[in-house]
């Protein structure tokens, strides 16, 4: 049987270019006992994937040159060696950039088809991008009621999702994107207090405006620019959720820090940074109540959805240019 796989095939310098990765045909083995056949239905593009790619070791393994190029998935089993799953069962599991994989059931989890849910949410408000948004929010940042809280990348998979559940919290939110459209999507449709558009409006001065009573809490996707101006206008004892540094993820040198490094002093700043990763084991606490959200019609979300896997490349780099309107991801086959 044919396969259908992306390799990487150097190490990206700066952007992603066109032969970083390459697709290329293989033949699949056979399904032994114990094992699974998935079809690979739809890939999670995620802006980690080019720290992954960068030949050096993070809070993952670094990949190496020749591999097939990771990546989240959901899949549906065509056939099964392994009691556990049976064939038409759909699964969630780090399936990599492929229409097939054998898998000997490892890290595969089951999709309940009974949520009403449809199957790419799984990858989104339902999967990785909810809990980072969840916990990383609730868990890290503690927020109260009335506190002001500024969300980069707000327009985001994770942002879109934090800035909701602040105000389910009873926060007021003001949420920084880069286009007209997204900053509208945030003001009209999910309710953020202000919108800033990085890419139009100054910066200082929109916060100035749209913070009078000061920041208490930030919760951060981009660093650079955007978090220096933000650190200006904390109050004291005011938290900061690291979450991404997407500003930084195609620089080749190190960026020098925030320059107002001193406010964390002066204004007896918190700064956490969190990998979601460490919350799995509790995962069911999201699942809950962003379930309970989404039936309340409190939590909405958006997922960009492009077809085929030789797009894959080409919408990987979206996330970097801002084009991605929602959680980016490839549909590789039908379900
Ligand atoms: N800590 C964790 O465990 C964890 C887990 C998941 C994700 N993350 C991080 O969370 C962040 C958001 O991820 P996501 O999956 O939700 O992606 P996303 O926000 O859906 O897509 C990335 C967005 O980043 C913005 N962006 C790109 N380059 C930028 C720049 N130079 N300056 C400012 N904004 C820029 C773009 O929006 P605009 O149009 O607004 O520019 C783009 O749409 C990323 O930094 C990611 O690495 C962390």
């Amino acid at each position: 049987m044919q396969n259908k796989q992306w390799i990487l095939n150097s190490f990206p310098v700066g952007e992603i270019k066109e032969n970083d990765l390459i697709l290329k045909d293989s033949n699949l083995g056979e399904v032994n006992d114990g094992e699974v056949l998935i079809k690979n239905v739809y890939l999670s593009l995620d802006p980690a994937n080019r720290g992954w790619m960068s030949g050096k070791a993070s809070y993952v393994d670094a990949m190496q040159i020749g591999d097939i190029m990771r990546g989240g998935t959901i899949g549906i089993i065509e056939e099964s060696k392994n009691e556990k799953f049976k064939k038409g069962d759909a699964v969630q599991y780090q399936g990599g950039w492929q229409e097939y994989c054998i898998n000997d059931g490892m890290g595969l989890r089951t999709i309940p088809l009974n949520t009403g849910l449809e199957l790419p949410s799984f990858l989104s408000v339902m999967g990785m991008p909810g809990m980072t948004a969840y916990f990383g929010l609730l868990d890290v940042l503690k927020p109260k009621e009335n506190e002001t809280l500024v969300v980069s990348g707000a327009a985001g998979a994770v942002g879109s999702l934090v800035s909701q559940i602040a105000k389910i919290k009873g926060c007021r939110v003001i949420g920084i994107a880069g286009t007209e459209e997204k900053c509208n999507w945030l003001k009209n449709d999910l309710n953020v207090d202000g919108v800033i558009n990085y890419k139009a409006d100054n910066l200082n001065s929109a916060l100035k405006e749209l913070c009078p009573n000061g920041i208490d809490m930030y919760f951060d996707n981009v660093g650079g620019e955007i978090t220096e101006a933000v650190i200006n206008r904390f109050n004291i004892g005011g938290r900061m959720s690291i979450c991404g540094q997407i500003s930084g993820y195609n620089s080749e040198t190190l960026q020098p820090g925030p320059r107002n490094w001193i406010n964390i002093l002066v204004k007896r700043l918190k700064v956490q940074g969190f990998i979601v990763f460490d919350y799995q084991a509790r995962a069911k606490e999201a699942f809950v109540d962003m379930s309970k959200w989404m039936a309340e019609g409190k939590l909405q979300h958006k997922n960009h959805i492009v077809d085929g896997l030789e797009n894959a490349v080409s919408s990987l780099k979206m996330l970097f240019s801002g084009e991605n309107k929602g959680k980016m991801i490839v549909k590789i086959s039908d379900e």
